[in-house]
């Protein structure tokens, strides 16, 4: 069944173990950790230390989106912080094989992520050895934005070729997913579905992860 992943970028970060408390009462696997450096996306978040405090705080599975140039510097420091797995863009690695294999060869899965205006294809060469795609449906650097319909072809496309060649990786979604357009993204193939500000700007946070993995459950029964 596709998972709802809660992005901590939308939540109220002076109160962060009480809001992740809620988002685990409403029955979340994984929480998704923004990182962004100001440098390959036009904002700053959290860095290892952050998340360091976060692994402390929760047992669910940190999804750590690396939004930071040259990533292969900090892959070290964010797995010693609790990082259970690790996403990098394909548009700040300079050699995304090598990235891809570093984060694989300390034990965790390894996800590549498209930005909206890169095509699915530059990945032809790299899908047998990723464990997930993770497809931006908003241009990444800020939470509360609106989902650029266009993902849905790349998820789709991504889908039947993992049908086709018979390979194991996961599909991930990123940005501007709601109540309206859950369903829709669920059955275009998508296992993991990011939700920030739907989540953590709605008023009982824990109830609205509720009603979204409901959506995502019958959504899930109807492409099966
Ligand atoms: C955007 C981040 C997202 C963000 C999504 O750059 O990568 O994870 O939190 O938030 P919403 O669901 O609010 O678009
Ligand atoms: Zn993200």
């Amino acid at each position: 069944m596709a998972q709802i992943v809660p992005s901590i970028l939308s939540a109220d970060f002076a109160r962060l173990a009480e809001q992740i408390r809620r988002v685990e009462q409403g029955g979340a696997g994984m929480l998704h950790l923004d990182v962004m450096d100001g440098h390959f996306v036009p904002n700053i978040t959290i860095g290892p230390p952050v998340v360091e405090c976060i692994r402390k705080a929760t047992r669910l599975r940190l999804d750590v989106h690396l939004m930071i140039s040259d990533p292969d510097r900090y892959i070290a420091a964010f797995i010693e912080a609790g990082a259970d797995q690790i996403s990098v863009h394909q548009e700040a690695c300079l050699h995304l094989d090598r990235t891809l294999r570093l984060i694989r060869s300390q034990g965790l899965p390894a996800g590549v992520v498209l930005n909206p205006a890169t095509p699915v294809a530059v990945l032809e060469d790299v899908l047998e050895i990723v464990d997930f795609v993770l497809i931006m449906s908003v241009n990444p650097g800020f939470g509360g934005q609106q989902f650029i319909p266009g993902a849905l072809r790349k998820i789709r496309a991504l889908d039947r070729r993992r049908r086709e060649w018979n390979l194991p990786f996961r599909l991930e979604i990123d940005g501007g997913v709601n109540k309206e357009n859950l369903a829709e993204v669920v059955r275009a193939g998508c296992d993991w579905i990011v939700m920030g500000a739907s989540i953590f700007h709605s008023p009982d946070p824990a109830a609205t992860v509720a009603e979204m993995r409901e959506i995502a459950r019958e959504a899930t029964a109807v492409r099966v």
